[in-house]
C-alpha cells in the first residue's frame, strides 16, 4: 500500500476511507476533513472569535491546534472540575499547551465560583452519577464563559465515536429531546447563549489520537476516573466491535441520522428558553438546571446540617 496523495510509504492505513497516508499527508487529510466539517455546517466564519473547551485530552487539544492552523481566532477554555489529582494534571497539560505557543487561556476552577462547588462535591451531595452532575456544571460554565467572554463561538471537541456513542444512547431510550439537539451546530436560541459547534464531529477518535500524537501535543491520557463502568464507555465498545466488522459503520451511523431522522426531531421539540431566576442565563424552567442542581445540593446540605429539634 502507498500514501493516497503522494505515493510514498504510507504510515497510517484508515479502513474508513479504505486509504493509507505519510505522515504529511495524513496531516493534510485531517485538517481538511476539519475544514470542509466547519465549511459545510457554516460553524464559523473567518472573522468570529472562537472559544475551545479544552479538558487537556487529545481531542479538544488537537482541535485547538487545528482552528489555529485554518486560520481562526481562538481562545481556550479550562474547567478545573474539582476531580483530584485528574483535574491538576489536566490544567497542567492544558496550561503548558497554551504557554508553549503563547496562547490566550481562561481557566475556570468551579470550586472557587459562586457556590464553591466542584464536580464531586455535587454528585455526592445530589445523589447523581458523577458524569450527570459533571455535563449539567459543564455546560453551565461553557456558556457563562462565552456569554461574558464575548464570543461568537464555542467549540468543542467531541469526535465521531462520542457523536455516534451518544447517538446510540439516545436511540436505545428515544429520549426525543436530546436528538433534538445532537447537531454538530446549535444555533443560539437566547441572546445569551452562542453558536455551539462540534468540528471534530466526522473525524474518528482514533484519527484524533494520532493526529495529537505526531504533532506532538502532549495530552493527558487517562480517562476521568469518574469514566469507568459509564455507559458511554459501553456503547463505544459496541460500536467498535460494528466497525471492526463493517468499516464506516459509525460514519453512515451518525450522518445519515443528522440527514433523515435529525430534522423531524429538531421539528417537533422547539422549545424558547426564559431567563433563569438564579443566575440570569437561559432556563427552560424557572431555574436552569445548573441552579435547580446546586439549589438542590444547598438544600440536602442544610438539612444535614440542622438537626430536627427535639
Ligand atoms: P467529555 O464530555 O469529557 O467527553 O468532553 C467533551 C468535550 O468537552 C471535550 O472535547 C472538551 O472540548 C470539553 N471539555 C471536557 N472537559 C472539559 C474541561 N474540564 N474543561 C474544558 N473543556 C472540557
Ligand atoms: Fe466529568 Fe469525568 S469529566 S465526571
Ligand atoms: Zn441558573
Amino acid at each position: 500500500m502507498r500514501c493516497r496523495r503522494c505515493r510514498q510509504p504510507p504510515v497510517i492505513e484508515l479502513r474508513r476511507h479504505n486509504a493509507a497516508f505519510c505522515r504529511d499527508c495524513f496531516f493534510h487529510h485531517v485538517q481538511e476533513q476539519v475544514r470542509r466539517t466547519v465549511h459545510d455546517f457554516r460553524m464559523i466564519a473567518p472573522a468570529e472569535r472562537v472559544l475551545v473547551a479544552v479538558s487537556g485530552g487529545k481531542d479538544s487539544l488537537a482541535l485547538w491546534d487545528l482552528l489555529l492552523d485554518l486560520g481562526y481566532e481562538a481562545d481556550g477554555l479550562y474547567l478545573g472540575l474539582g476531580i483530584g489529582e485528574y483535574s491538576d494534571a489536566s490544567q497542567e497539560k492544558v496550561e503548558r499547551f497554551a504557554a508553549g505557543r503563547a496562547l490566550p487561556l481562561r481557566v475556570v476552577k468551579l470550586e472557587a465560583e459562586g457556590p464553591g462547588l466542584g464536580v464531586p462535591a455535587v454528585a455526592a451531595a445530589s445523589r447523581r452519577a458523577p458524569c450527570a452532575a459533571c455535563g449539567t456544571m459543564k455546560r453551565h460554565y461553557f456558556d457563562a464563559a462565552a456569554f461574558t467572554g464575548g464570543f461568537d463561538v464555542l467549540a468543542t471537541g467531541h469526535n465521531l465515536d462520542d457523536e455516534a456513542a451518544r447517538l446510540l444512547g439516545n436511540v436505545l431510550r428515544w429520549q426525543k429531546d436530546h436528538l433534538a439537539r445532537q447537531r454538530p451546530v446549535l444555533p443560539p436560541t437566547h441572546p445569551k447563549f452562542v453558536r455551539k459547534v462540534k468540528p471534530l464531529y466526522l473525524t474518528s477518535e482514533y484519527e484524533t489520537a494520532v493526529y495529537a500524537f505526531m504533532r506532538g501535543i502532549d495530552y493527558i491520557v487517562d480517562e476521568c476516573p469518574n469514566a469507568a463502568g459509564a455507559t458511554q464507555l459501553l456503547y463505544k465498545a459496541a460500536l467498535d466491535r460494528l466497525e471492526v466488522e463493517s468499516p464506516g459503520t459509525k460514519l453512515a451511523f451518525v450522518k445519515e441520522f443528522l440527514r433523515t431522522a435529525q430534522p423531524a426531531f429538531a421539528a417537533v421539540e422547539q422549545r424558547e428558553p426564559q431567563e433563569c431566576a438564579g443566575c440570569g442565563m437561559p432556563a427552560y424552567g424557572a431555574l436552569c438546571s445548573f441552579c435547580s442542581l446546586v439549589r438542590e445540593v444547598e438544600t440536602r446540605r442544610a438539612r444535614t446540617a440542622s438537626p430536627l429539634p427535639a
